[in-house]
């Protein structure tokens, strides 16, 4: 039996948590700095690397005890080492070494993609291989095949903006808030999902997607209408009509983009057996309808995590240092976060 603490700082959340081999999760508990990032429209490097380092040893400390474990019986500490913005990752890393070294305890560098790929397995742990994963949150929109643990392959990812920063960018451009997927999301509901605008779907023919061209999209059909205003880069229709109206025509058009990529991914791997749905992105109940529906008409499977294992969190690093420390693949004290 063996306890894993996983520490994540790669982006605005402190987060930290620990699986036992024997239980599966005990405790999952962070900071998030969206109030911090909230009055910018997006997360500032310096102000969250600050946070992270003024929070990192209470969460940590919260994460044990709510785990009901002292650090001396934790037996590896699980620690996001890339991709994510430096300074914040710098934290998460040198902390977990320094509370390695200190307690003699092995380390193992989790790459913070794979966390979320695996982040469906924490509450089901029998999902089957080979599969396909789509990650979506506010830094990357990626699909993998995912073949066993720790086995996966990049078929298809963004060239340009993910589409969480779509639906953020779209947010600030509409001065609804941040993060933008949940306002948007709430407005569309409010109108029953309804497709006003048409926006351009993907003409990417391959597995990759794109997000930029959608962002242009809406701005010049707001310009179109007279509710934008490009010089003074100012929202001239504040009615919640078009709140409503836009924010649904993009649900509804990132949806179908998903959808659409799937389904081309299903036809070059037909030997899928199911679909992960990951990510912040993956929090959004009417994508993950869709998406559970498009699955359950091709015969495959469908999983999609709660919302606290979408968002950043410890437990996926935690989880997937339990099967790096199964196979025995640490890191010693060189690691860096390239
Ligand atoms: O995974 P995450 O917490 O952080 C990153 O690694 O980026 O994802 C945050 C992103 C934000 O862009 C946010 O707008 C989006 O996830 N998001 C949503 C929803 N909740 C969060 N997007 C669409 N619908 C939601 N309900
Ligand atoms: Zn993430």
């Amino acid at each position: 039996m063996l306890n894993i603490l996983g520490i994540e700082s790669s982006c605005d959340e402190t987060a930290a948590a620990v699986y036992n081999t024997n239980r599966g999760i005990i405790s999952n508990f962070l900071f998030s700095q969206i109030e911090l990032h909230k009055q910018f429209g997006g997360v500032m490097p310096e102000i969250a690397s600050r946070s992270h380092i003024e929070k990192i040893d209470s969460i940590v400390k919260t994460a044990l005890e709510k785990a009901n474990l002292t650090l001396s019986e934790i037996d590896v500490i699980a620690v996001t080492n890339k991709p994510g913005l430096p300074g914040s990752l710098l934290v998460g890393l040198c902390f977990a070494k320094a509370i390695a070294y200190a307690q003699n305890k092995k380390l193992i560098g989790v790459n913070h993609l794979e966390g979320h790929i695996f982040s469906a397995f924490i509450e089901n742990p029998n999902i089957p291989f080979p599969h396909i994963c789509l990650t979506a949150s506010g830094g990357h929109t990626s699909i993998y095949l995912v073949k066993n643990f720790g086995e996966y392959e990049l078929l298809g990812t963004t060239r340009d903006d993910a589409a969480g920063e779509a639906f953020d960018k779209i947010a600030k451009l509409l001065n609804l808030g941040y993060p933008g997927g949940p306002i948007i999301e709430k407005y569309a509901q409010e109108v029953d999902f309804i497709d006003f605008f048409s926006y351009p779907r993907s003409h990417i023919t391959d597995l990759d997607l794109s997000f930029s061209g959608l962002k242009t999209a809406v701005l010049y059909d707001l310009v179109k209408k007279n509710a934008y205003d490009l010089k003074s880069k100012k929202i001239l229709d504040n009615s919640i009509k078009l709140k409503q109206e836009v924010s649904s025509s993009l649900l509804v058009c990132i949806a179908d983009i998903f959808e659409q990529k799937l389904n081309k991914a299903f036809k070059l791997y037909p030997e899928l057996k199911a679909i992960t749905f990951v990510g912040g992105v993956a929090c959004n109940k009417y994508i993950k309808e869709k998406l559970s529906k498009f699955a359950q008409a091709k015969n495959l499977k469908f999983f999609s995590p709660s919302p606290q294992y979408c968002t950043d969190n410890g437990a996926m690093i935690a989880y997937v240092g339990h099967y790096k420390a199964q196979k025995n693949e640490f890191s010693d004290f060189s690691l860096d976060i390239f």
